[in-house]
């Protein structure tokens, strides 16, 4: 139950192009999040599978069945909107029992529906309240809890959490993920914000200007991200990238010169790259550390501190290298001068490699 597919689906408004022939396929029971930029298409993708919006062309199926032509309501999906879009003017209970009336389900189903979900959400004492008279993080609770008593066979959440403080999003994030694990049904959520993308699905969907990018767990997109663009999105503060050149290949190693006339040797072996071929490096600002990793290998280049973040338990160096920025995250506390030189060590970074296309270059050892 709550398997989606989706082949091929295009959605234009009038001339424009939104979704360029998206192709999913959404198990029963998993947590997928599509994140991507702001008018990347992911409300529009979710508005479409919800059946609030007509497809231009392709097929979305649930649970083997084609429901291009179904209405929105008989898809047996519910969604939950950011702006929460509750009725101002009726309790708690009556928002939650509002749908189920329509659909003429008897009173006492109703009543068990209800107090269920407010169980299960912790909204009890609120019912008779309005809106009005609720939290932020109490109303966010409310619009989950019209679309748990529907029992959907799948949930769609479009950023139901950025309306928010931060530190209620985060709990509320953890509620979500245990009444994911608790009902078991399938949810589709959409962020911006990769750290919910993280902390929450199975598996992320990264989408840009109407494509799907990349589809996979969320370590698979950190540990293999397919180009560029997913790993500057997927990590956070986001991947260093430097323009280089490669200047020797051994069947162990690749030597890459970068800006500034600094060599870095890389162990690798079968990338299919040749000497003077134009490649952009990657490497996570956590996984590079400080101090001269100079043993043997050129494993370590010189940087200048431009401005130092003490966060405390761990410290941001905003570093200069030969005009290019690089970030570096430390754990712990480290007395730094801004203006001062530093050695910036790659030895134990993993190194990624773009082509000139952007796509990842494999170059495993
Ligand atoms: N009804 C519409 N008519 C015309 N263009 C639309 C319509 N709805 C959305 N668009 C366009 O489609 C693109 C995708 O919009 P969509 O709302 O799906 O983006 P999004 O990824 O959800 O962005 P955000 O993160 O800002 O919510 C945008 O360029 C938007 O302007
Ligand atoms: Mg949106």
């Amino acid at each position: 139950m709550g398997q989606i597919k989706l082949t091929n689906v295009k959605k234009s408004f009038g001339a424009v192009d939104v979704l360029h022939g998206i192709d999913l396929d959404i198990r029963g029971g998993e947590l997928v999040v599509f994140v991507g930029p702001s008018g990347c298409g992911k409300s529009t993708l979710l508005r479409a599978i919800a059946g609030l919006e007509k497809i231009t062309s392709g097929e979305i199926a649930i649970d083997g069945k084609p429901v291009n032509d179904v209405t929105a309501a008989d898809r047996g999906l519910a969604m939950v909107f950011q702006s929460y879009a509750l009725y101002p003017h009726m309790s708690v209970r009556q928002n939650l029992a509002f749908g189920l009336e329509n659909s003429k389900m008897p009173k006492a189903e109703i009543k068990e529906r209800i107090t269920e979900a407010a169980r299960m959400l912790e909204i009890e004492p609120y019912l008779e309240r309005r809106p009005g008279q609720l939290s932020g993080g109490q109303r966010q609770r409310v619009a989950i809890g019209r679309a748990i008593v529907r029992r959907p066979v799948a949930f769609l959440l479009d950023e139901p959490l950025s309306n928010l403080d931060a530190e209620l999003r985060v709990s509320t994030r953890a509620e979500l993920a245990a009444l994911h694990a608790r009902l078991a049904s399938t949810m589709i959520y959409v962020t911006h914000d990769q750290v919910e993308a993280m902390t929450l699905a199975d598996r992320i969907v990264v989408l840009r200007a109407g494509r799907i990018e990349q589809v996979g767990s969320p370590l698979d997109l950190y540990n293999t991200p397919a180009n560029r663009f997913v790993a500057g999105f997927i990590g956070a503060p986001h991947m260093n990238f430097l323009q280089a050149t490669i200047a020797s290949v051994t069947p162990e190693s690749i030597v890459v010169t970068l800006p500034g006339d600094h060599r870095l040797e890389i162990p690798s072996k079968g990338s299919g790259l040749v000497q003077g071929a134009k490649v952009t490096l990657g490497v996570r600002p956590q996984h590079i550390g400080l101090g001269s990793g100079t043993t043997g290998a050129n494993q370590s280049i010189p940087a200048r501190i431009r401005l130092v973040e003490a966060l405390g338990s761990e410290t941001v160096i905003h570093a200069d290298l030969a005009g290019e920025k690089m970030l570096v995250v430390v754990a712990g506390q480290h007395r730094l001068t801004p203006g001062a030189d530093i050695d910036l060590s790659l030895s134990a970074a993993p190194i990624h490699l773009f082509d000139e296309k952007g796509l990842r270059i494999e170059h495993a050892v």
